[in-house]
């Protein structure tokens, strides 16, 4: 399967890997997915639209997003929302009328999937401790790329790796982001799981 821009800026932007990541994850299957970091949306109706073709209707994705960029997430690296692209700046705020990083805007993007999505705004401290993961058996962690939220939620997506599911993270080199490199290295010293970087840039956590 191809991975689709939708006329939306993505993390996944790079030629040809959107369609590597894309062939990762369609390699495990996974039923339940969980993305932590949805932005416009991209990666999340790519998901989708993969998984409908492996299970049709009986999958689920469920994603987190702040979906705001203020001074409590100041720390947070956050790609920059504006586009280079004059026309696609001037078809979203003046035609469309809409912000392709909103909650509302994403859920747009996804209503093909209305019945098997959830999106949940908020931090991702504080709404992981509290949502269900027993069910999930993949996880793209591509939220906060600060230490301490990567460090958070790798901790609450234990569960995942603990019944035998992965967790993809994005950029564990990012050279403005080192955080994210120490908070997967610290966590993948146990003992138990196995890490393996993925196209010099995904870091992929599963059991051994
Ligand atoms: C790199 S972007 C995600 C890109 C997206 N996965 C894609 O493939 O296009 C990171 C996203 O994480 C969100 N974010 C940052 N800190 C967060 C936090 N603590 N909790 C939840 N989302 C967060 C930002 O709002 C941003 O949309």
């Amino acid at each position: 399967m191809n991975y689709k821009k939708y006329w939306r800026k993505t993390s996944l932007k790079q030629k040809d890997i959107g369609n590597l990541f894309l062939n990762e994850i369609s390699k495990s299957s996974p039923k339940n997915f969980l993305e932590i970091g949805i932005f416009q949306g991209v990666t999340a109706r790519n998901i989708c639209e993969l998984l409908y073709k492996i299970h049709k209707d009986n999958f689920r994705y469920i994603g987190i997003d702040i979906f705001n960029y203020d001074e409590k997430s100041k720390h947070e690296v956050i790609p920059n929302v504006n586009f280079k692209n004059p026309l696609k700046q001037f078809y979203y705020r003046y035609i469309k009328r809409e912000n392709p990083y909103s909650l509302t805007s994403v859920r747009k993007l996804l209503k093909k999937f209305e019945q098997n999505i959830e999106i949940i705004k908020g931090d991702s401290n504080k709404i992981l401790p509290n949502i269900d993961l027993s069910n999930v058996d993949y996880v793209f962690l591509d939220g906060g790329h600060s230490y301490e939220t990567v460090k958070n939620d790798l901790n609450n997506c234990k569960i995942v790796i603990n019944n035998n599911g992965i967790v993809l993270c994005d950029d564990y080199n990012l050279s403005y982001a080192p955080g994210v490199k120490k908070a997967i290295d610290e966590f993948s010293s146990n003992k138990q799981y196995e890490i393996k970087i993925l196209f010099e840039r995904f870091a992929r956590i599963k059991k051994k």
